[in-house]
């Protein structure tokens, strides 16, 4: 069991950084005239579904907006200049951070990580995949990888496998070592599951995938915000993640690719600012990795991310996977003290920063309700893995999910309000 001394943050100063962390909520905000009841102090454990943004972050984007708004890439003024060596900083700043050592060119801002999936489904899975060919996924992948990898399955004929997810929580590696064979061309797996808490070892998937000449997509929309991660160690030919788990705004996500890869796909929008020559009859596309960004991106978007990188970074990202780790492992030990809940997945010591769970008798959205009127923010429902409920018979599931500014006090708050919940439903 952690103790409290072992926390490596200065949570109160953090949560100074956060606006939003003073406010008292109340009432019901979907119905009108209701939801201005400023009553009880807000408990924020929603982070794996969206992190706050902090005042840094913020004041990037008003800065843009303020001071240098203008279009990229394309202007001779002075404005524009600004903007576009800001925006392609951005991309060095977010490639540094996942040690892309090719820099811009291997990174892609795409609108969040289901954008970045269904570029690289698209503009590499259509046009590769055939009837012979096979696609691994994990039975806990994000709908943003499940559905999208099981579509593309559907128009080119390719079988979809699913390595199988163990009693504990944990993937079959064994099976995973049957399922990728000389058929696989690419292996989609979640590096850290966000219903589970399972962190996947996506190396060891990385070289199966390898063995047989397949590619490796991660999902890391779980693990870039919460740990430090290195996608040439772990030799990730493509991985993913959004900026708004990340205390980035939302709109705006990162596709990493191997430079070699990117440069032999098609960009997957076609129109303006990607082009370098086109005619009546064809076009030719600019150089990574404005090939894959037509049209006006998310420019004060990108300059955020960045910003929000810096940010994570100034205070230690193993310092906030520590953090997280503790509070994980406390929310564990304290949620099992009860034989009414059900926690799913790995041991609280050997997961990421959250915690899904059911409360006998209570279906999760009545939870998340009666927690919602205590000011307390968690998810219910089944995270975008109904597949993965499906397999462990429940139709929904609780999610909390903690990040660098929460607190033990919250947690205990959290037990309390599942206390509360347990009484009004005996
Ligand atoms: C593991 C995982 N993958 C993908 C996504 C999709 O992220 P976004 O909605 O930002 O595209 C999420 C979001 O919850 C996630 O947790």
């Amino acid at each position: 069991m952690e103790t409290q001394e072992s926390y490596p943050l200065d949570v109160e100063s953090i949560r100074a950084d956060f606006p939003v962390l003073e406010r008292k909520v109340g009432g019901d905000p979907t119905v009108a005239g209701e939801g201005d009841g400023d009553d009880v102090p807000l408990v924020y454990l929603d982070n794996a579904a969206t992190s706050q943004t902090p005042k840094r972050v913020v004041e990037a984007i008003v800065d843009y907006y303020y001071e240098y708004n203008a279009n990229v890439h394309r202007g001779i003024h002075h404005l524009s200049q600004e903007a576009s060596v800001a925006y392609e900083e951005a991309h060095d700043r977010v490639a540094d951070f996942v040690g892309a050592s090719g820099g811009r060119e291997e990174v892609v801002f795409t609108n969040n990580t289901t954008e970045a999936e269904n570029l690289v489904a698209r503009s590499w899975g259509l046009n590769e995949l055939g009837p012979e060919d096979s696609i691994v996924l994990t039975e806990m992948e994000h709908h943003a990888s499940l559905v999208t990898w099981q579509q593309v399955g559907k128009k080119t004929g390719a079988e979809v496998r699913y390595i199988r997810t163990e009693e504990d929580g944990t993937l079959d590696m064994d099976h995973a070592a049957d399922l990728i064979d000389e058929t696989t061309e690419m292996v989609s797996v979640v590096h850290v599951s966000n219903t589970l808490g399972t962190v996947n070892p996506v190396a060891e998937l990385a070289d199966l995938a390898h063995e047989q000449d397949a590619y490796i997509f991660v999902d890391a929309a779980q693990s870039v915000p919460n740990r430090s991660v290195d996608v040439e160690a772990m030799d990730a030919d493509f991985l993913a993640f959004s900026g708004h788990k990340m205390c980035g705004p939302t709109g705006i996500g990162a596709l990493y690719g191997k430079r070699a890869i990117l440069e032999e796909l098609e960009p997957f929008n076609y129109g303006g600012g990607h082009v370098r020559k086109v005619t009546y009859e064809d076009a030719t596309w600019e150089d990574l990795p404005w090939k894959f960004e037509a049209g006006t991106p998310n420019i004060s978007g990108g300059i955020a991310l960045a910003e929000a990188v810096d940010y994570l970074e100034d205070i230690g990202m193993d310092r906030i996977q520590r953090h997280e780790e503790l509070l994980t492992e406390y929310a564990y030990d304290r949620l099992s003290e009860f034989d009414d809940i059900e926690i799913y997945g790995p041991p609280g010591d050997q997961r990421g920063g959250l915690v899904s769970f059911n409360l006998d008798g209570v279906h999760s959205h009545d939870l998340s309700s009666i927690l919602s009127d205590q000011g307390i923010a968690i998810r219910a429902g089944d995270h975008c893995t109904q597949p993965l409920h499906d397999k462990l018979g429940i139709p929904a599931s609780t999610r909390a999910s903690f990040y660098l500014y929460n607190t033990r006090e919250e947690v205990d708050a959290l037990v309390e309000g599942v206390d509360e919940a347990r009484e009004l439903f005996a």
